[in-house]
């Protein structure tokens, strides 16, 4: 246990500059105190995408540290403190919770962690996102852990022909399944081609069993019954010797693939692959953005990040992202690009539907339905009349 190194990732909106475009420089600055003047962690690093606070965290205590989801909960609580001080949009957005109770886990934030035996070399690439859901990692993971059209290894490299299995979350129900694949990619695909219901949580290698990549599978409507900003996710994924090597780990986000989230959480967009610098979405909010930080991890420490998709041959995968966002937009409140309404349920929409309620009318097929109802009434009811008349 000891000799374990965990990697813990909590993230959470604690206050909007400008409007949900951006975090601002002195809440990041806090927050990278906070976590230096901790004795819990071997190293930290803190950055943000979009108005998302990432709190990146390396220490020996496991996943599910009480001390560690502590020193993440008062964290965000102080860097609140600042955004209300500063009258940043949403302060505290996503600390639905009042007091901590020994894991921050279902209190708002976003939480992905994974503890491991530190190989003789460990690249570890953090992806964050902002205005989208957790379920927008599901289509990348698929394509990096079983589709050899993005990942060479799995057919060139030997240790890689056993495969991976997905543990994939079911976000209504809160059950999960494990699918090991290549066996039941069918399955697996059946269940996750669905990303606003189930989520791919954990990636592990089948031989040996080690885990792969964790993802923060947070639904921030089902804890709170209402829309309260996007569950904007986070993932930690392990790369090279034995598992995919990070040229294949990024490959898979070189197609901007549509995801839930842009403005108000209820428009579907492309996932723009961005350099930290470009993490502010402000055209409608977005459209939905995905950082990538690269660390060599080394007893634990973090050391210097690479910016992973500050390169031009993300160029193109961001033109196309801008191309399509543009042909969405035309749509205007027209799904495809609005989400369908059962996910608008989550909305301020159903107030507006509830609001006209009253004012429906019959429909003209149902007066009409009416009357001829009402006209053979009458005419059975003369009938009637006139067996009576000749009876008498
Ligand atoms: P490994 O050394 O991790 O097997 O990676 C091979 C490689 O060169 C990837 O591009
Ligand atoms: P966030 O979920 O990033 O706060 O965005 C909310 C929103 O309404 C954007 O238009
Ligand atoms: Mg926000
Ligand atoms: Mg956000």
């Amino acid at each position: 246990m000891a000799k374990k190194i965990t990697i813990s990732l909590l993230k959470a909106d604690v206050g909007g500059y400008v409007g949900h475009s951006a975090s601002h420089p002195e809440v990041i600055t806090l927050a990278r105190k906070e976590l230096r003047k901790s004795d819990l962690l071997i190293d930290s690093y803190v950055t943000a995408c979009g108005d998302d606070l990432e709190l990146i965290m390396t220490h020996k205590k496991g996943i599910n540290s009480e001390h560690i989801h502590e020193l993440g909960w008062e964290t965000f609580l102080k860097c609140t403190e600042k955004a209300r001080e500063l009258k940043l949009y949403g302060a505290g957005q996503d600390l639905l919770k009042t007091s901590f109770s020994g894991n921050i886990k279902g209190m708002g934030p976003g939480v992905a962690e994974m503890s491991f035996e530190e190989r003789k070399s460990e690249p570890i690439l953090i992806f964050m996102a902002d205005k989208t859901e957790p379920g927008a990692w599901n289509l990348p993971l698929y394509k990096i852990f079983a589709d050899p059209f993005n990942t060479a290894g799995l057919i060139i490299d030997f240790t890689m022909h056993e495969g991976f299995t997905f543990e994939v979350l079911d976000v209504k129900q809160d059950k999960s399944i494990k699918l090991r694949c290549p066996e039941h990619i069918y399955d697996l695909l059946v269940l996750i081609g669905s990303p606003g219901r189930y989520v791919i949580k954990n990636v592990y290698k089948n031989k040996p069993k080690i885990i792969a990549a964790t993802a923060t599978t947070t639904k921030l409507s089902l804890i709170a019954g209402k829309y309260v900003g996007k569950d904007d996710p986070a993932l930690i994924i392990r790369a090279q010797k034995g598992l995919p090597a990070v040229g294949e780990v990024l490959e898979a986000f070189a197609f901007p693939h549509l995801v839930a989230g842009w403005m108000r959480g209820s428009h579907n967009g492309p996932l723009m692959p961005v350099s930290v610098k470009e993490a502010h979405p402000t055209r409608f909010d977005g459209p939905p953005r995905v950082i990538c930080l690269g660390f060599q991890l080394s007893n634990g420490r973090l050391g210097k990040p690479r910016d992973m998709f500050d390169d031009p041959s993300f160029d193109l995968a961001r033109q196309k992202a801008n191309m399509i966002g543009e042909y969405l937009r035309r749509h205007g409140p027209f799904e495809p690009h609005r989400l369908p309404s059962d996910i608008m349920e989550y909305t301020t929409l159903p107030k507006i539907l509830h609001e006209m309620k009253d004012k429906f009318k019959a429909a003209d097929y149902k007066r009409i339905k009416e009357k001829v109802m009402r006209m053979e009434l009458e005419k059975k009811v003369k009938q009637r009349h006139k067996i009576y008349k000749k009876r008498k």
